[in-house]
């Protein structure tokens, strides 16, 4: 009989009072003077199996780049992850790397798996924890870059917080640091942190990942308003919108957009009744930023948030690096 996985529900995306907080949000960010959404609202299930799709896509190298790392590299790594730890994995999505690992002899004691996306997260936990009965498996529905709550009665020791694919890119570097700051709060001396970070490259070689020849990458960012629509009760016309993604190489970021195709105007409830905005021929929706960064600045970056011991891999072609740390004494 395959093991019950247990789940830690901290969040739940459509309970009324999530919804409602997430609703004030998303209004408020379409009122500001540069409309905005924030890249959580991606992951709807939609969003969330085009991102898997993303990266699979021939321009998108970071997924395979950190892949590649991780064969080149598993003594190594293993290594520093030690024996008889607890592997929390931030934002695992279909848990796929996470498996991956364990399935090359990297086994935690422990895992505990976080994501926003609950429902995705709850049958990728079940599937894994089939295949691998001896980790003691948790799941965590949660937005950890709100306020990482972990379960009450996860022992202290041995934390190893894994946080690959550079997601870390969402934050600009002030609020990366004091998200670092918070994992270091999280662990004592025996924990660690093993990160995926993308590296600064060739401007044609970061556009074409962040807008591919298939249109993937721009479906997964117009399904921001199907979700949108169908979460707050707006009235976005998919259609009327243009994917937009470029690397800003003086600020060192992608930054992505959706772009008006012609003026139009968008409606969805607000307190006093229906709110409309309008937008301009050509105005943009903010919906991502994602940060790059060389070895030397990412490195900098974990000592000013409390880790020492910093080492780092690359693959072959210096595109992509997995850091690990330990919290400083
Ligand atoms: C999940 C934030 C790492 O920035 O590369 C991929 C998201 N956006 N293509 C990234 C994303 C567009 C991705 N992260």
């Amino acid at each position: 009989m395959p093991a019950q996985v247990r789940l830690h529900q901290i969040l739940d995306w459509n309970s009324p009072q999530q919804n409602a907080r997430l609703c004030q949000e998303l209004a408020s960010g379409l009122s500001q003077p540069q409309a905005r959404i924030a890249p959580k609202f991606f992951y709807d299930p939609l969003g969330s199996r085009l991102f898997e799709a993303i990266t699979e896509l021939p321009e998108y190298y970071l997924t395979r780049s950190e892949a590649a790392i991780f064969s080149a590299h598993l003594p190594a790594i293993r290594n520093a992850l030690g024996a008889g730890f607890t592997f929390i994995d931030l934002g695992c999505g279909s848990c796929g790397k996470a498996g991956a690992l364990f399935h090359a002899g990297v086994l935690p004691a422990r895992y505990v798996a976080v994501d926003i996306s609950v429902d995705f997260l709850r049958d990728s936990l079940q599937h894994l924890q089939r295949e691998l009965p001896a980790i003691e498996m948790v799941g965590v529905g949660l937005d950890f870059t709100d306020e990482l709550k972990l379960p009450d009665d996860l022992p202290p020791e041995r934390r190893m917080f894994f946080y690959p694919g550079s997601s870390i890119g969402n934050f600009d570097p002030p609020e990366a640091r004091e998200f670092l700051r918070r994992l270091a709060g999280q662990m004592d001396a025996s924990g660690g942190l093993l990160i995926g970070v993308d590296l600064i490259k060739d401007k044609a070689l970061l556009d074409a990942a962040y807008d591919d020849a298939l249109g993937v990458t721009a479906a997964f960012n117009r399904n921001l308003l199907r979700h949108v629509n169908a979460r707050l009760g707006a009235d976005f016309e998919i259609g009327d919108w243009r994917h937009v993604a470029f690397y800003n190489a003086g600020d060192k970021r992608i930054e992505m957009y959706l772009e008006a195709r012609r003026a139009l105007a968008a409606a969805w409830p607000g307190a006093g009744g229906r709110q409309f905005r309008h937008f301009a021929d050509g105005e943009r929706i903010h919906t991502e930023n994602s940060y790059k960064y060389s070895p030397e600045d990412f490195s900098a970056l974990l000592a000013s948030a409390g880790f020492a011991d910093i080492r780092l891999w690359t693959d072959p072609r210096a595109w992509f690096a997995l850091f690990f740390a330990r919290k400083a004494e």
